[in-house]
Parts: structure tokens; C-alpha cells; sequence
């Protein structure tokens, strides 16, 4: 699904990722866990293809498909989704109609007809309820005005309707009330299938007893320090970064 190599990336000339490399294959459920300022959300900005970072050296294989060669918007055509730490507000784009061409736009990349209005109203319909969205929500514009919590549902519906091959979660659980937490990691669940993928990045081994990792990474400074499976988050909470790594 994907492989990153020897990935080296730099802001204002400040390397932030370090020779990473990771791969990913289908069916696989990745936690990245790491320090504030180790590079995960610019791992994942780098993996959708957002500009202002410098790629030194290494490659990423996406799908067969070199990345770099491909816009943001092919990257999100070919099934590459991100759910932001920091979801960004679009006063004036109303949600529905911006979910609907979303959706279009990547059946009509795929050859395939477009969504017809019941059928995309009753997708939407089940998504939120399933999330805790209100219908009064699904009026606004996005993200506008939400709280942290309704962010985040926001992201994972996109991710529902979108249903995408690679999915990565930036800190998706953080601002969640408990419940909303079981809730928002039990309709992440319910997309896992067995040839799609799904990077969490988290700072709290909780959400993985929801969303449970096959593989946990444990970054710093750019650069994947150790791997384990779903114990070393245990091992993590328990210990701490300074006495793991
Ligand atoms: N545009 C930028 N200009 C300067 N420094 C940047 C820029 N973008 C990222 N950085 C720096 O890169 C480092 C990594 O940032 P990043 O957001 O990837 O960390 P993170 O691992 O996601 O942290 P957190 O857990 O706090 O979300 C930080 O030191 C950050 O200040
Ligand atoms: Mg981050």
C-alpha cells in the first residue's frame, strides 16, 4: 500500500524527518506515537502533499505510484486521506453540498457515475447518526464554529463518505469527551477492511484499546526509534520516552 524510504524532509532549513521509512501493507492498522515537535503531523502533511517542506532525499510509493510526482488532489483521487490534527473551518462552504462534490469528484477520477441525491442523503444520514452528528450540523459550514470534539466527528464522517484506501489519523482522539471517543473510534472500526489501510498518530495508548494497532512506532526526532506490536503503547504509558527509547 505504501512505502516510505529513507525520507528526508526539512522547514526552513531544519531537518524534521530524518531517514525515515516505514511500509505499510493492506489490511494493516499502524499507530505512530512520539514527542511533541518528532515530526508526525509533518509526516503527514508531506504524505498529502502540502507545500512549505523541502524533501531532501527518499521516495514514497504509494499504490505503486510515486507521490511526489502526483498534485494533492491526485493523491486524494488515488484513496490517500488525512484527518488533521487541526481541521480547518470554511466559513461560507456548506457541508453537504461540499461532501457531495467531494464524493463525485473521486467516483468521476474512478470512471464511475455519479452519486444520485437519496442515495447520498441516506449515506449521510446514517454516517452522522452513527458519529453523534446532529442534523443541525450537517447545515452549517464546515467546520465553523465547531468545538474540538465536532472537528474530529467531522473528520472521520469525511472519512466514511470518502472511504478511503489509506487513512491517517492525526491525533483524531484528542478533544474527545469519553464517550464521544468509543464512538468516533467504533465508526473508524467499522471501515477497516481487508485491503485498506489506517495510520493513527496518538500521544495516549487509550485509543488503541479501541482502535487496535497491528504495529506501534514510536518516533523522535524524525526518525522511528523502535517498533512493537500493540504492548509497546503499554510499555510507553507505563515507562515513559525517556526510559524506552
Ligand atoms: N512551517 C514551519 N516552520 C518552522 N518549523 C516548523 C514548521 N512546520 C513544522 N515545524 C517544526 O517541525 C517540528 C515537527 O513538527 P510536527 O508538527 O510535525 O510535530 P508533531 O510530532 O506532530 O508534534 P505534536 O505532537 O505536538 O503534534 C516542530 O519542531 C515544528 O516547530
Ligand atoms: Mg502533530
Amino acid at each position: 500500500m505504501l512505502e516510505i524510504k529513507d525520507l528526508t524532509v526539512s522547514v526552513e532549513d531544519k531537518i524534521i524527518l530524518n531517514n525515515f521509512s516505514l511500509k505499510i501493507n493492506q489490511g494493516e492498522v499502524h499507530a505512530i506515537m512520539g514527542p511533541n515537535g518528532s515530526g508526525k503531523s509533518t509526516l503527514s502533511n508531506v504524505l498529502c502533499g502540502k507545500d512549505n517542506y523541502k524533501i531532501k532525499k527518499g521516495e514514497i510509493i504509494f499504490k505503486e505510484k510515486n507521490i511526489f510526482e502526483l498534485s494533492i488532489d491526485e493523491r486524494a483521487k488515488l484513496g490517500l486521506f488525512l484527518a488533521f490534527q487541526y481541521p480547518v473551518e470554511l466559513p461560507g462552504v456548506s457541508i453537504t453540498p461540499f461532501l457531495k462534490t467531494a464524493i463525485n469528484s473521486k467516483l468521476k477520477s474512478l470512471g464511475k457515475k455519479e452519486i444520485d441525491s437519496l442515495e447520498f442523503a441516506k449515506k449521510v444520514r446514517e454516517a452522522s447518526e452513527y458519529l453523534g452528528i446532529s442534523k443541525e450540523m450537517l447545515k452549517r459550514s464546515v467546520n465553523e464554529g465547531f468545538s474540538g470534539g465536532e472537528k474530529k466527528r467531522y473528520e472521520v464522517l469525511q472519512m466514511t463518505l470518502l472511504n478511503p484506501d489509506l487513512t491517517i489519523l492525526d491525533e483524531t482522539d484528542s478533544g474527545l469527551d469519553i464517550d464521544a471517543l468509543k464512538t468516533v473510534s467504533k465508526g473508524v472500526n467499522r471501515l477497516k477492511r481487508k485491503d485498506n489501510s489506517i495510520v493513527v498518530i496518538t500521544h495516549y495508548q487509550r485509543l488503541l484499546d479501541y482502535i487496535i494497532p497491528d504495529f506501534v512506532h514510536i518516533l523522535v526526532a524524525g526518525k522511528i526509534v523502535r517498533s512493537g506490536d500493540k504492548n509497546l503503547a503499554l510499555e510507553l504509558e507505563k515507562k515513559g520516552y525517556e526510559n524506552i527509547i
